[in-house]
């Protein structure tokens, strides 16, 4: 409550919606961590997704240059440079055979986070329903409480392949929904799609008029030999579906915050025109990096994820740790055994054996019962957080008896 009078107590609060958010996971994580290296233990961290390996050099370079040159340091241009525009249409066409040219637009964001959590601001009218995929990235649902519309979960289950099933949503969700959050390659699960079922979930956004919204933040971090995909390669996606591109993943580029927005021109143009009311654009400079990035020859980039994954996969399944093994991303999402509650669990492995997790919880209902190992550290690093494993048999011995206590 506001009140100035003189000796009155003045307290202002943020807004109910606000109160409405959830702790953000990575912050829990972080805290815990803290607490774990004030106790002087050595810790392997497969928490957050963020690539260990620096950004490469011809990006540097190209940054570095930019940087010198003074019409740079003036505001940029809101949509996002048009050098920078042609890189992102030219990736589009050189990695999924989309022609933005052909009624869809690109602009920039300051990174895919940005861009995802303002279009349910941008497109919803309060009381409108978002769907979201649960377990999934929490954003999606932050941004759609922080529009004012209604977050509903969209469940990923394992036996679906942790893929969405319209088919199953009540009559009355889907008519009251606006748009969809989907993120394939899948974080946390790991699950990809194939372009027969992304054509399915188009036509069934067409008829329902729902907006899909594609985070296709890990678009080429898949290991499974198949080429890459994308929502616009269904032709006519671009009237239904807005998809984001990060450069963080794909070009070890999370703190540079660059990526950019492709579908319907008027989806993109409606975007790109609200978001000018909000901020400036992306530092000319970053967007000359991100040039760079987007021309770059990737053959090869992502080996060493292959090799990471290789390591954890075949140790944990050597301790009997039920791995879920979908072949995107750079995550491996782990079953627990049956009752096991993930925070207890995660918060167990960090003090028996300084092994940072996620847990599944962190990204919603659904996930509860599963961990999240993400592969952004070091190969040597995995080999003896396995060995860590295996000589405390926590997963197939101790925390039977762990359960057997209430995991308390
Ligand atoms: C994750 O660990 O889920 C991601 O790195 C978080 C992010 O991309 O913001």
């Amino acid at each position: 409550m506001k009140d100035n009078r003189k000796g009155r107590r003045v307290v202002v609060t943020a807004s109910e919606r606000v109160s409405m958010l959830p702790p953000y996971l990575f912050a829990e994580i972080d805290r815990q961590k803290e607490a774990a290296l004030k106790k002087g233990m050595e810790l392997i961290d497969f928490g957050i997704g963020d690539p260990d390996m620096p950004t490469p050099e011809h990006i540097l370079r190209a940054a570095r240059d930019a940087v010198e040159v003074p019409a740079y340091h003036r505001y940029p241009k809101g949509t996002g440079s048009e050098f920078f525009r042609e890189a992102a249409r030219n990736w589009m066409r050189e990695q999924f055979g989309v022609a933005v040219e052909d009624g869809l637009d690109v602009g920039a964001v300051i990174g895919t986070k940005e861009g995802l959590a303002h279009v349910p601001i941008f497109f919803c009218n309060p009381g409108d329903i978002v769907l979201v995929p649960n377990p999934g990235y929490p954003v999606y649902r932050a941004s759609a409480i922080l529009a004012d519309a209604v977050p509903v979960d969209l469940p990923l289950q394992r036996e679906n392949g942790f893929l969405p099933d319209f088919g199953a949503m009540a009559r009355e969700v889907v008519a009251g929904t606006r748009l969809v959050f989907l993120n394939y390659p899948n974080n946390p699960t790991g699950a990809v799609i194939t372009l027969d079922q992304i054509q399915r979930i188009v036509e069934w956004a067409r008829r329902e008029d729902v907006l899909i919204i594609s985070d296709n933040s890990y678009s080429h971090i898949r290991f499974d030999g198949r080429p890459p995909a994308s929502f616009l390669q269904i032709p006519g996606a671009g009237d239904v579906c807005l998809e984001f591109h990060s450069l963080s993943k794909t070009f070890n580029m999370t703190g540079w915050r660059i990526g950019f927005v492709v579908g319907g021109t008027n989806l993109v143009r409606a975007f790109m025109g609200a978001k000018e009311n909000i901020d400036s654009g992306v530092f000319t400079a970053i967007q000359k990096a991100g040039e760079a990035a987007l021309r770059s020859n990737i053959a090869g980039y992502f080996d060493i994820y292959a090799r990471r994954r290789e390591v954890l996969v075949a140790g944990l399944k050597k301790l009997d740790w039920d791995v879920c093994d979908s072949p995107g991303t750079f995550y491996v999402w782990v079953r627990l055994p049956r009752g096991t509650e993930s925070m207890t669990f995660a918060r167990k492995l960090i003090s028996h054996t300084g092994i940072i997790v996620t847990p599944g919880s962190g990204f919603g209902t659904f996930g509860e019962g599963y961990v999240r190992f993400a592969l952004t550290i070091p190969e040597d690093s995995i080999h003896q957080a396995v060995g860590r494993l295996e000589q405390k048999e926590l997963y197939s011995h101790r925390i039977k008896a762990w359960l057997k206590k209430g995991m308390k």
